[in-house]
């Protein structure tokens, strides 16, 4: 993609005065602001209607950026040279002497930090002289944006500015992996475990995975379309959008493709923006026929397990 050195200027302007900028990102968009400013992290909170007890994650350009405020363990390092920059998250302790903001981690010890690999966002980082604090750019527990227009839905003209950078390649929020003491991962995303398992040499504990989920409304909503989803659907009525994930040789008005042939990277990628074309239909409910759950399979269905919690 081309880089449009006027619109990172932009950013970059507003950025240095703590206001909020949203990014792209391979995974999903960002609602960016200075990590090191408590008005730019607060002022993220409130676009977001983020509880503030919920943490964001902190996008660094490389290694030597992050070492100032982390410290750095063994995986992370293995772990760093393979996927970065790319769509994982790691889970760090925050040294004594970090420049990062309270509001960041709402006062705890630890720091979610990401190296994102879009070619604007990282010419953008590479500019500042701070991180930048980013949580998905969506109102808090709403559907994920993966171009600028669903940025633009989500906060209409609350926002300054909306960095350009096309469609999100990825279409998932990163994988996070707490590098702490044993790995473990804390969200399934848009790096696949086993990839993470073959670097570390051993398997990987997943804490909050789809499978552990024993009594619905364990979680609250989120990624929500903002209508019932019934999930595993054998047959669905007329009256609801039916969510695919591949083709089918007979169309329907209400049938919603994720991809082709069923390929789940494509689905991955489409996810999100399918289940905001569906919000915008004269559907009011969705059906989703089972979607294989291995690989990227096993994040699409956990977000559409947290989507279908709503009540
Ligand atoms: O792909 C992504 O990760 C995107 C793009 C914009 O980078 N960001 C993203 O941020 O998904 P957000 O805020 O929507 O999700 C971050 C998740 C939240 O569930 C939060 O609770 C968790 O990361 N998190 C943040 N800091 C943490 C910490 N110190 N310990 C454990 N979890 C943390
Ligand atoms: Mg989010």
């Amino acid at each position: 993609m081309r880089i449009n050195l006027a619109n990172i200027k932009k950013a970059k302007k507003l950025l240095n005065k703590s206001e909020s900028v949203a990014i792209p990102t391979e995974t999903v968009y960002g609602l960016a602001g200075n990590a090191y400013s408590d008005q730019a992290c607060k002022k993220i909170f409130r676009l977001k209607k983020r509880p503030k007890n919920n943490p964001l994650i902190v996008h660094y350009y490389n290694i030597k950026n992050l070492a100032v405020d982390c410290d750095i363990n063994d995986n992370f390092y293995k772990l760093y040279k393979k996927f970065c920059p790319g769509p994982i998250t790691f889970i760090l302790e925050l040294k004594k002497k970090s420049k990062i903001s309270k509001f960041v981690t709402n006062g705890k010890s630890t720091l979610a930090v990401r190296f994102p690999k879009h070619p604007v966002t990282r010419n953008l980082l590479k500019k500042l002289n701070f991180p930048l604090a980013a949580p998905s750019a969506n109102i808090s527990s709403k559907l994920s944006a993966v171009c600028s227009s669903d940025v633009k839905d989500e906060f209409g003209e609350k926002i300054k500015y909306i960095l350009e950078g096309g469609r999100s390649s990825i279409g998932l929020e990163s994988t996070i992996v707490d590098l702490r003491n044993k790995p473990k991962i804390l969200r399934l995303g848009g790096l696949e475990i086993s990839q993470i398992q073959k670097i570390l040499k051993k398997k990987i504990i997943i804490i909050r995975s789809p499978q552990k989920i024993t009594s619905p409304g364990q979680f609250k909503v989120h990624y929500s379309p903002d209508m019932p989803i019934r999930l595993n659907v054998k047959k669905n009525k007329t009256s609801e959008a039916l969510l695919l994930i591949r083709k089918k040789k007979q169309n329907k008005p209400n049938y919603y493709y994720l991809s082709k042939k069923g390929d789940l990277k494509e689905a991955a990628k489409n996810l999100f923006s399918t289940l905001r074309k569906i919000k915008k239909s004269k559907y009011n409910s969705i059906a989703v026929s089972k979607i294989p759950n291995k690989g990227l399979g096993k994040t699409i269905n956990d977000r559409l397990i947290r989507a279908s919690k709503f009540k």
